[in-house]
């Protein structure tokens, strides 16, 4: 297991009030997610990307473009978390299986009020979800439409109530959907892709925040990007830098979509 205070410290560039600050690395994280924590209700959105636009590396996935100062960002927000939402098609290329953190996160979570656990949530139609997670102790909550094909073994293998079933032929109605899991309680969204799923959550206008980290590689290719629609959003949707971190030339930002 990766040692965290191997990772790099994250120096602050903005806002410039805060700049020359330096987040060192800690088993507990607790300057950064003193840094990026909020008020609920939330949907964030964390996602990389290469300077050239691309959202994997030749191998399909994010292995190959993000590093230990990616991390450190990526799993202080699975703390703050009540739910990791993510598409099923990232769950297959990532090979997602139940959510868990270092023990010096989880303490840190209790410490700040939060659930026990994260959990997760998968977006799909076909309902083509991997054994591996509809096996778990922890089944993930499944968001799905009416004529999903798979509805009846989904609600056997997780349980009529983790099953959230809304929208039409087109995918999931998201509002209604994160409805249903805020009153399970579950109000701070932290969304990890991929990039249809952003899409449909950006076009829903339901992201508050996103954390986008450039990787400092390019890769040309035919990979997608963080956003990837054949729709064109209108109208653009415009963002606000909150800050900006650096460490060895990855940069991490936090862009908020509201007001
Ligand atoms: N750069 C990054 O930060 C980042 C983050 C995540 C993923 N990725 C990469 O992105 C690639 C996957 O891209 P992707 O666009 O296919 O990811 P995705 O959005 O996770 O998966 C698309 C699939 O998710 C389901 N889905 C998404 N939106 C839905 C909605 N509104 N309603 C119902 N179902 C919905 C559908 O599943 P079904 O097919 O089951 O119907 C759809 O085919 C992978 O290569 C992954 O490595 C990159």
């Amino acid at each position: 297991m990766t040692d965290v205070t191997d990772s790099p410290a994250l120096d602050v560039l903005l806002p410039t009030d805060r700049a020359g600050a330096r987040i060192a690395p800690a088993a507990g994280e607790h300057e950064l997610l003193d840094l990026l924590d909020a008020d609920g209700p939330w949907v964030r959105a964390n996602m990389i990307s290469t300077l050239d636009g691309g959202a994997t590396g030749p191998d399909h996935v994010t292995g190959s473009i993000n590093g230990p100062a990616d991390l450190r960002v990526f799993e202080a927000l699975r703390t703050l978390a009540d739910v990791v939402l993510v598409g099923a098609g990232t769950v297959r290329q990532e090979r997602y299986g139940s959510l868990s953190l270092p023990a010096a996160l989880a303490a840190e979570r209790r410490a700040r009020g939060r659930r026990e656990t994260v959990e997760l949530a998968v977006a799909t139609l076909t309902g083509d979800v991997p054994d591996r997670l509809l096996a778990s102790d922890r089944p993930p909550y499944v968001l799905t439409t009416p004529g999903c094909p798979a509805l009846d073994e989904l609600r056997a293998r997780v349980g009529d109530d983790h099953v959230v079933v809304t929208g039409g032929p087109d995918g999931v109605d998201l509002p209604a959907a994160l409805d249903v899991l805020a009153a399970d309680g579950l109000t701070r969204v932290v969304t990890e892709g991929g990039p249809t799923l952003l899409s449909a959550l950006v076009a829903a206008d339901l992201l508050d925040e996103l954390f986008l980290t450039w990787s400092p590689v390019v890769v040309g290719g035919p990979a997608p990007r963080v956003l990837d629609t054949a729709q064109w959003l209108r109208p653009v949707r415009e963002l606000r830098p909150v800050h900006l971190l650096h460490a060895d030339g990855v940069l991490l930002g936090r862009w908020t979509l509201r007001g």
